[in-house]
């Protein structure tokens, strides 16, 4: 597919009762712990400053947000799960509306990937297992990324995702794909990968 990735916008906000798109665009997913960077991934694979709303202040936002790029396939931030503070009525919204987009959301046929956003120096959560077992329970295609990869020296970074290799959370097939948002190491291999499942 042919696409140019600076023709994007946001394109809707899904809440507990708006409507999905009716258009069957392929969906790109972006799921992880709340503050794990996926807006700021989002932002640097459009070449954007601050299109997708990044914030210090986590786990404010219970929204699914669409960016359509050049009208062709969407980018779907998920809301973040795993915040601590966050109360109760909060979480339940959170997980009333991931099960609506993944249950019973019509056009769930679009989705083509999910990137599953791991923090480098937090490794994989209880909630990011969770989530990744929903996700192959789902037959979900998935990939992994290793969030905020500056914040390790290369030789944490590399015994880093070693040690993820032999998680049992993950399995030996899957390569988590280290990712900058300061550097924007990994941004080409995700394009690329993004590409491949368009
Ligand atoms: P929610 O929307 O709350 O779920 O968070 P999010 O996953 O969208 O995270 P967001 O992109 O807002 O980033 C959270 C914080 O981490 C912000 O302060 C970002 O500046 C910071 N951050 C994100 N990515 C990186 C990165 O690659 N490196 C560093 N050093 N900081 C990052
Ligand atoms: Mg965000």
């Amino acid at each position: 597919m042919k696409y140019n990735i600076h023709l994007a916008e946001l394109a809707m906000t899904l809440g507990a009762t708006s409507a999905f798109p009716r258009d069957s665009r392929p969906e790109i997913v972006l799921s992880g712990r709340s503050n794990v960077g996926k807006s700021s991934l989002i932002n640097t694979l459009l070449g954007r400053k601050s299109l997708a709303r990044t914030s210090s202040a986590p786990g404010k936002t219970i929204t699914i947000n669409y960016y359509a790029i050049d009208q062709k396939f969407y980018l779907v931030d998920l809301p973040g799960y795993g915040y601590a503070k966050r109360s109760k009525d909060s979480q339940r919204q959170w997980s009333a509306l991931t099960e609506r987009f993944f249950l019973q959301n019509p056009s769930a046929d679009a989705i083509r990937l999910v990137l599953q956003l791991v923090d480098v120096r937090t490794g994989p959560t209880e909630d990011d297992r969770m989530m990744i077992d929903f996700l192959r329970r789902r037959g979900l295609p998935f990939l992994v990324i290793a969030t905020k990869a500056d914040k390790l020296s290369p030789s944490a970074l590399a015994q880093t995702l070693e040690s993820w290799e032999r998680n049992p959370i993950f399995d030996a097939a899957i390569r988590p794909i280290p990712f900058s948002a300061v550097t924007r190491a990994g941004k080409e291999k995700i394009l690329s990968e993004i590409d491949a499942a368009l």
